[in-house]
C-alpha cells in the first residue's frame, strides 16, 4: 500500500514526501519532467496530458492513497475526473485535496473537485489552507529584495498565514489516518497578521523600511496572468484577496475548533528562519 503525491515536487508535495520518507512509508511523486529530488522515485505525469495518466500505477501497482493538487486551469475538474475515475478502478481508497480557505464544495477551481470526491463517495479529506507564509520567500521575494515592499488588494484584513510544511503536516496525518476523515478542515498559522503588520515584521527582521503597498484589482490581475495563469484563475485568485478585506480569513481562524488545523508556525516564525533568502 503506498501513496501518490501528485505535484511532489512542489511547495507541499515536496515537504509530504520527507514526512513519508522520514516515517518509512512507501510513496511516489509525479512531476511533468518524470524527475525529483534524490533519492525519491518518480514518474512522468500532465494533468494536461491523458496519455500520462496510467504512469503512476504502472510503476507502483499498490498505490491506495492519492495526495491531489490540480493544475491552474480555468476548467480544473474536468482534468482531473478522469484521472480520479482510473485511481479508482486501480484501487485508490482516498484522496486528500488542496483547495483553499475560500472554496466551498462546488465552487470553481478545487471547489468542483472537491464535489466530485463527495459525490462518488471515496474516503477524502479536503485541506482549505488560508494564504502560505511561504508567498514572503515567493511571490514578494522580488519585491522585498528590490523595491522593500509586499502587495495586495487585502486592504487590513487579517490572515493567520500558515506554513506549507504545517500543510504537509495535515496531508501526511490526513493520508495515514486510520479512519476515513471525510472532511474539509481549514488549515491555519497560530497568529493573525495584517500586511500592514507583515510589513512591519519585515522590517524589524531586516533591519530596513519594508512598504505595504495597496493594489488595485486591475493592477493585481495583471500581475497574476504575467505568470501565465488563465484569465478566468488570475480572476478568482483577485476575488479571493478581496474577501481577506472583509474578514474571511479572521472569521475562519476563529471558528469551532472541530473545523480547523491550527499549525505550529506563525509567519514571524517563518520569516525569522527564511532571513536569509531575503538578502541573496
Ligand atoms: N499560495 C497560497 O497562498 C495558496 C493558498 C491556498 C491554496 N493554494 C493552492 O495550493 C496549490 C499549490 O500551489 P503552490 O503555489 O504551492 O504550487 P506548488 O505545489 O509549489 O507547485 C505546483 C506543482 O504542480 C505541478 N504541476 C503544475 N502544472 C502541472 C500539470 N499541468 N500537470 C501536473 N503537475 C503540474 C508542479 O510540478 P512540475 O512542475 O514538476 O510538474 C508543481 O509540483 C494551488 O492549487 C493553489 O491554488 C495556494
Amino acid at each position: 500500500m503506498s501513496t501518490l503525491i501528485t505535484g511532489g515536487t512542489g511547495q507541499t508535495g515536496l515537504k509530504l514526501a520527507h514526512l513519508l520518507h522520514e516515517a518509512n512509508q512507501p510513496f511516489l511523486i509525479t512531476s511533468r519532467s518524470g524527475a525529483a529530488p534524490k533519492p525519491y522515485k518518480s514518474v512522468r505525469f500532465d494533468w494536461l496530458d491523458s496519455a500520462t495518466f496510467e504512469n503512476p500505477f504502472l510503476a507502483d501497482p499498490t498505490i491506495n492513497r492519492v495526495y491531489l493538487i490540480g493544475p491552474p486551469v480555468d476548467d480544473m475538474v474536468t482534468q482531473i475526473k478522469p484521472f480520479i475515475d482510473l485511481a479508482v478502478t486501480k484501487g485508490v481508497k482516498r484522496f486528500v485535496l488542496l483547495s483553499a480557505s475560500q472554496l466551498d464544495k462546488g465552487d470553481p477551481a478545487m471547489g468542483k473537485v472537491h464535489e466530485y470526491l463527495v459525490d462518488i463517495g471515496v474516503e477524502y479529506s479536503i485541506l482549505r489552507p488560508t494564504w502560505f507564509a511561504d508567498n514572503f520567500t515567493r511571490i514578494f521575494i522580488t519585491s522585498i529584495r528590490n523595491e522593500d515592499h509586499i502587495f495586495s488588494v487585502a486592504k487590513d484584513g487579517r490572515i493567520p498565514f500558515v506554513s506549507t510544511q504545517d500543510i504537509a503536516q495535515a496531508a501526511f496525518d490526513a493520508l495515514l489516518a486510520e479512519k476515513a476523515p471525510n472532511n474539509e478542515p481549514y488549515v491555519l498559522g497560530p497568529v493573525l497578521y495584517s500586511y500592514e503588520e507583515a510589513a512591519e515584521l519585515l522590517t524589524e527582521i531586516l533591519g530596513r523600511k519594508i512598504f505595504y503597498k495597496r493594489r488595485t484589482e486591475a493592477e493585481h490581475r495583471q500581475f497574476f496572468e504575467s505568470f501565465g495563469l488563465p484569465k478566468g484563475y488570475a480572476e478568482l485568485l483577485v476575488s479571493m484577496e478581496l474577501k481577506v478585506g472583509d474578514g474571511s480569513e479572521e472569521a475562519f481562524f476563529n471558528i469551532e475548533a472541530r473545523k480547523k488545523i491550527i499549525g505550529k508556525e506563525s509567519l514571524r516564525d517563518y520569516l525569522l528562519a527564511s532571513k536569509e533568502a531575503f538578502s541573496s
